[in-house]
């Protein structure tokens, strides 16, 4: 880039291209990676989880991203107006990822509350190597009434804040210098518990699949995982691309994002489960293992360098948090604003109010309300599979159906490849991933998964 001329338009390229690579990763990189994506593997047998789930983010992320992109930058407009223009046959597709991004921010933020919560209890050192003491804390926090409820009432304040003032590309900016801190601790997180003593068996759970695991349930898992964690399905990225200038390159951007956010959840993974494994944490105890075992690795360090890494690491999954909830919050406003006509103000002001209500239930139903459950689920667990094992993969079919067979090859190649000014070899092969592969893949394991076939 340096050796170009100088000129003042070369230089704006070269900030927005970066800029655009960085707040599609904020949106991509958050609870998803480093909450989720170990829990689940853990869950689900590990190897054979995990195995599918980097086939999925390979054929479906990289394919779908790309899709989204197409679409985002060919209208130049948000995803419900942009079906709207395209095919008004589609517009419930843009619909439904509002709704999905709803759904998702009714117990997104309750996670975003214990990272916060947890920032402090490192401060006042309530961290242990003792799988007991580390289960009591969290349980505490989790399951109690009045005090999840209230960090999660801060962590939505903070997005209610960024949202309203319309300062999101602020935080965006500020995540150039944040992932990079948080590639860099992972990556220490990793080395420190890898070694610890009977960590290898833990790595071996994680890589080594065990086929007999695989069945439609684990794979609609690692499928919706892949959704939920590239913030695709649901038109997230078709309305970051649509502030993206002709001259993008889509397809790099297509393979930067999903590459970032795949090298982040792998880290996450190999950062969580050998010290779960060599400290004898549940691998099967779900959304609470990171919340368990992070601070049992902290615990290895001493009660200084413990601290210090402790405040960082949760600090940083908070930052990490809000640039992602931010993009599903906004998806919501925008969509209030352009297409309800409401004021900015009101729209996060009503949409926040009834998303606390949401929080609140997921919250308590990991506590005293447990018991109530819509098919085997607690409310919490729920919202969770509803938005992510159905309606993005149900977006996602419907997006790749729309690129493959209803836009049209020459206008979708003249887009793809910014007027035939950009190389893209392997745009028949994409082509028929969008036609065929994907869809067919998630339509077997959607089926699948639900127990239908
Ligand atoms: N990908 C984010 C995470 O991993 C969550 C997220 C943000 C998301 N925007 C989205 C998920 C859009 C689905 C769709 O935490």
């Amino acid at each position: 880039m340096e050796k170009q001329p100088t000129t003042e338009k070369s230089r704006d390229q070269f900030v927005s291209r970066i800029g655009f690579i960085f707040a599609a990763a904020g949106s991509a990189v958050g609870l998803g990676n480093i909450w989720r994506f170990p829990y689940l593997a853990g869950l689900n047998g590990g190897g054979a989880f995990v195995l599918f789930y980097l086939i999925c983010v390979i054929v479906i992320g990289f394919g779908l991203m790309l899709a989204e992109f197409v679409i985002g930058r060919h209208t130049q407009l948000s995803s419900v107006d942009a079906f709207k223009k395209l095919d008004k046959r589609f517009t419930f597709v843009g619909v439904m990822g509002v709704l999905a991004a709803f759904i998702i921010m009714g117990y997104y933020p309750v996670v975003g509350g214990w990272s916060v919560a947890y920032i402090f209890k490192i401060v006042l050192g309530e961290f242990s190597t003792e799988p007991a003491v580390m289960g009591e804390i969290f349980g505490a926090l989790s399951g109690g009434i009045m005090s999840p409820i209230f960090w999660t009432a801060i962590y939505l304040i903070m997005n209610i804040v960024i949202v309203a003032k319309g300062i999101s590309a602020g935080i965006e900016k500020a995540s150039k210098i944040m992932m990079p801190t948080l590639f860099a601790l992972l990556v220490i997180l990793v080395i420190r518990s890898v070694t610890l003593p009977g960590a290898m068996e833990g790595l071996r759970y994680l890589f080594v699949p065990d086929f007999s695991k695989m069945t439609g349930e684990v794979m609609l898992a690692a499928l919706g995982q892949a959704f939920f964690s590239l913030s695709l399905g649901m038109g997230c990225m078709i309305t970051y691309s649509s502030y993206l200038s002709k001259k993008e390159n889509l397809v790099q951007s297509a393979i930067i994002v999903p590459a970032m956010d795949t090298s982040v959840a792998l880290l996450a993974g190999m950062m969580i489960i050998p010290a779960t494994v060599a400290l004898g944490f549940d691998l099967g105890q779900g959304p609470g293992l990171v919340f368990v075992t992070v601070p049992a690795i902290f615990a290895t360090m001493g009660p200084v360098v413990g601290r210090i890494f402790g405040i960082l690491f949760f600090v940083l999954l908070t930052l990490a948090a809000l640039t992602s909830s931010l993009s599903l919050l906004e998806v919501v406003v925008s969509y209030l604003i352009d297409n309800r006509k409401w004021e900015r103000k009101r729209a996060v002001m009503i949409t926040s109010i009834i998303l606390f209500l949401m929080c609140i239930a997921a919250s308590l139903s990991m506590g005293i309300w447990s018991g109530f459950q819509i098919i085997g689920k607690n409310i919490f667990d729920f919202l969770d599979w509803f938005a992510n094992s159905l309606l993005l993969p149900i977006g996602g079919l419907f997006i790749t159906l729309y690129v493959g067979w209803f836009w049209g090859k020459d206008k979708v190649k003249t887009e793809v490849t910014n007027n035939e000014s950009v190389k893209f070899a392997i745009f028949n092969v994409w082509m028929f991933l969008c036609k065929f592969v994907i869809p067919i893949i998630i339509a077997l394991v959607l089926l699948s998964g639900i127990g239908i076939i």
